[in-house]
């Protein structure tokens, strides 16, 4: 084996299942299995060796492949060579310089900025129990929780990490309990054994229990945090000083949203596409900072419970709405700051450019001006964050006076440090400035003694300086030139006198470059040294940009202030859906009001034909809990909310098909969740149950769920349904009410007119919407047909295939107080 593949299988060892970037001068190569592979992801050439299969690309590419690679899932890790090309005869130096997997990227150009981005680990401790751990790099933080066997895939689906830590010996465990998670890594087994991984947390924390920071040492979530803690620095390669604190998280803080609701409201991302754009979160989003919009993004996934902790919020909008002046000239000064998260991690890992230090100093210049704007507020949580904001003086001190203006992304090149920061460097500057002066004038001093007016001083890399004569000038050259290179059109020579000078230039050069990267270096660990009042800055300012952006869509969209209680009740008057709100043409969208409540009901059946708006209504209505409960501003006229714990939505089937289940079994798996773990407190939106199957299995099942929901979890539901038949519930059932979508019947056609009003629909037009969907006329009339003779009950029609039956009636549910009060029929109120 060649030396170079000892050392690209050192590295393959040393990071095993990453594929491995070699450096081999003005390219990056890939080896055996590496090569096949991102032959397929990157679509490069696959050519082979003496057998062994290599692919390769030029350097500049590296970002743009580390995307696509991040993208496909893939980790890798970047061997460089770490001294310049000698001779050729010895094997140049190479580490790995860089690992990157989707967790713990920090690069701006390989993240989306505007996304928090999570690395988390799950270890099973004992049957039912397990341990979570999960931390966002950018800002810091790190979290710890112990979940149960139930609660396990909710919460892993909530932090939404972008890689995730297994065990290996748990991985066929682990990893079908986990559907939401796109990535795993696995990892010995042993960095997460108890011992090792609390001793890990106890160096990094430099404590000798962890019961300062809330937990008890024996928890299996700390399993977690110090296996994650050991593959983070195994990967970063780097001091994780920023990491100050491991802080348990208690579920009840939070609004849980599980999966299912998150895809199906389209939260963050749109069902369709998978797209940022077009979500909820899009359409909400007026920050204007990176910092912001990933406060925002984990606000949606993560709403609160605690009337206090929102008031503070809506406290906080209120007077940003109130003071638009105030709120326009937080918002461009906080438009001029850089992603302060990110660039003090990248300090603080070793990884910051001189530019990124520029980002920093140009934050840091703005922060006087962003805390005299925020003094003297009345809010409280202004107060706070204007006291929190640290400006950070002497960092700022030090940049303003060591870093240039513009500084350059690299380190090596100098460029860096401003003029007068340090004598040394300033002296060697002047002496390479001094040598070039020199040359200049040597050049006209040598065309004058010659007489040759063509003469030219030039440089190149190889030669160093020389003096360059064309052929016709050859018989004028001094006889103290020394000869060193022929070319086409001429000679080229040096002097003594031209190669000392070169020495000066170049060694002071030399020199001068060195020092900056040291003094660059120096500065960087001086800012890195700040890490934690820094982070903590970044903290206030995209709490305020979440605020102000909140403010600034209030003000937009003409939102108002919700008000908050503690009752199970909801009432919101002339709701406004928050996206059609949006992007509907103006003056189309058709307000309406929930009132959820012991009088008014508490469960809620629409009915009406398919596109009038039930779905709309009653995703709305969760929408605007959700807004809420963020500490947003709500689009309606009125609203009073009652605090809810979780949110969960059943919706329409037809997008699951990626998960590989059945679309009626996930329809079922999402019911039993929702049975099994609603409590009074949470908000239920049912948009169609039981329609992947017959329609009096599907009826049945819509019947039972809909008692249950009522009768023993008593929680506030919205239920969209076509089943007519269940309208006759609300006999029985005291907090049921009929809810029906109101549609204009013309001649020969209806107009939707998207109001929601008391009563049960009793129809379905299906048909007419058939008809707008083009169905063919033939199949129209025919159906026509069969729907009058399967509503007059002819019990054996010659020509119809479908036989209709009597139902009958359901058994009395078991747990219930009330019995059935009628037949359920096919045909709703037509008995
Ligand atoms: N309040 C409203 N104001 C204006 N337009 C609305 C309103 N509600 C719904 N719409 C429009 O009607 C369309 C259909 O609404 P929606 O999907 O809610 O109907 P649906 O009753 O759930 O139909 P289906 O029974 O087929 O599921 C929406 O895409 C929207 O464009
Ligand atoms: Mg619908």
């Amino acid at each position: 084996m060649t030396p170079m593949f000892q050392q690209f299988h050192a590295a393959k060892e040393a990071h095993p299942g990453m594929v491995v970037f070699f450096q081999n001068g003005e390219f990056y190569e890939l080896f055996e299995d590496d090569a096949v592979l991102c032959h397929r992801v990157l679509g490069l050439t696959l050519t082979k060796r003496e057998e062994t299969p290599m692919a390769g690309f030029p350097l500049a590419k590296l970002d743009h492949h580390l995307r696509q690679m991040l993208a496909a899932g893939h980790r890798v890790a970047v061997v460089e060579q770490t001294e310049p090309p000698g001779d050729g005869k010895k094997i140049i130096r190479r580490e790995v310089t860089r690992v990157v997997t989707l967790g713990t990227v920090t690069e701006d150009e390989l993240l989306d900025p505007r996304k928090p981005n999570h690395l988390s680990a799950v270890v099973r401790d004992r049957p039912g129990v397990y341990g979570l751990a999960w931390l966002d790099l950018t800002a810091g933080t790190f979290h710890a929780v112990d979940v149960t066997e139930a609660r396990l895939a909710d919460e892993c689906s909530h932090i939404a990490a972008a890689e995730c830590l297994l065990p290996e010996d748990q991985v066929e465990d682990l990893q079908p309990r986990l559907p939401a998670v796109r990535s795993f890594t696995t990892r010995p087994a042993w960095t997460f054994d108890a011992t090792t991984a609390v001793g890990a947390l106890y160096t990094h924390f430099q404590v000798s229990t962890l019961s300062g920071f809330g937990f008890q040492d024996n928890q299996p979530c700390l399993r977690a945090a110090g296996g994650l803690l050991h593959y983070l620095q195994e990967v970063m390669k780097a001091n994780l000083g920023h990491i100050r604190r491991l802080t348990p998280r208690r579920p009840d803080d939070v609004l849980t949203l599980d999966e299912t609701t998150r895809r199906s409201l389209e939260l963050t991302r749109t069902l369709k596409d998978n797209l940022r754009d077009g979500s909820f979160l899009s359409i909400i989003d007026r920050t204007v900072t990176p910092m912001g919009a990933r406060f925002l993004h984990e606000a949606i996934l993560a709403p609160l419970r605690h009337r206090t902790a929102i008031e503070a919020r809506h406290d906080a909008v209120d007077e940003l709405l109130r003071e638009h002046t105030l709120r326009g000239s937080v918002r461009e000064l906080l438009d001029a700051t850089s992603d302060l998260h990110r660039l003090t991690t990248r300090a603080s890992t070793a990884r910051a450019t001189p530019k990124d230090l520029g980002g920093i100093a140009r934050t840091l210049r703005l922060l006087p001006k962003v805390k005299a704007k925020i003094t003297g507020r009345h809010a409280a949580l202004l107060q706070e964050l204007e006291t929190r904001l640290e400006l950070v003086p002497d960092v700022r001190d030090l940049l303003d006076k060591a870093l240039v203006d513009d500084p350059p992304y690299g380190a090596k090149e100098g460029g860096i440090i401003r003029e007068g920061y340090d004598p040394t460097l300033d002296n060697l500057r002047n002496l390479s400035r001094e040598g070039k002066d020199w040359i200049a004038r040597y050049q006209a001093e040598e065309v004058a003694r010659t007489g040759i007016s063509s003469l030219k001083v030039g440089y190149t890399e190889v030669m160093g300086y020389f003096i360059e004569v064309t052929n016709a000038n050859e018989g004028r050259v001094p006889s103290d030139y020394l000869h060193e290179r022929t070319l086409k059109g001429g000679k080229r020579y040096v002097t003594p006198q031209l190669k000392e000078y070169e020495e000066k230039v170049l060694t002071a050069q030399d020199k001068s470059r060195a020092l900056e990267l040291e003094l660059f270096l120096r500065m960087r660990d001086a800012v890195a040294a700040q890490t934690e009042r820094l982070l903590q800055t970044a903290d206030v300012l995209s709490t305020l940009d979440f605020l102000g952006g909140l403010a600034e869509l209030a003000a937009a969209r003409n939102f108002i202030r919700p008000v908050l209680t503690d009752e199970p009740i909801l009432d919101i008057r002339d709701g406004r859906h928050p996206v059609l709100d949006q992007t509907l043409p103006p003056g189309m969208l058709v307000p309406n009001d929930t009132r959820l409540s012991e009088t008014d009901g508490t469960f809620w059946l629409i009915t009406g034909p398919n596109m009038a708006g039930k779905s709309t209504f009653i995703r709305q209505t969760a929408l605007l809990v959700l807004l809420a409960q963020i500490g947003s501003f709500v689009p309606a006229k009125t609203a009073t909310i009652g605090l809810v714990d979780r949110i969960f939505t059943r919706v329409g089937a037809s997008d699951e098909l990626s998960r590989g289940l059945s679309t009626f079994m996930v329809e079922m798996t999402e019911a039993a969740n929702i049975l099994n773990n609603a409590t009074p407190r949470s908000l239920v939106i049912l948009d169609e149950i039981g329609r992947g199957t017959s329609t009096y299995d599907g009826l049945a099942l819509a019947w039972a769920i809909t008692e249950h929901l009522h009768e023993v979890v008593s929680c506030r539901v919205l239920f969209a349904t076509h089943y007519h038949e269940l309208a006759g519930l609300a006999e029985s059932l005291t907090k049921l009410r009929n809810y029906n979508v109101r549609v204009q019947e013309l001649e020969n056609d209806i107009v939707f007119l998207h109001k929601i009003e008391q009563g049960n629909a009793g129809k379905s037009y299906g048909i007419h919407v058939a008809r707008l969907a083009g169905v063919p006329a033939p199949v129209l009339a025919r159906a026509e047909e069969v729907l009058a003779s399967l509503e007059n009950r002819i019990t054996e029609p010659t020509a119809i295939p479908i036989a209709p039956q009597v139902i009958t009636p359901p058994e009395k549910p078991r747990r219930k107080a009330k019995p059935v009060p009628s037949a359920p029929s096919l045909f709703g109120g037509e008995e």
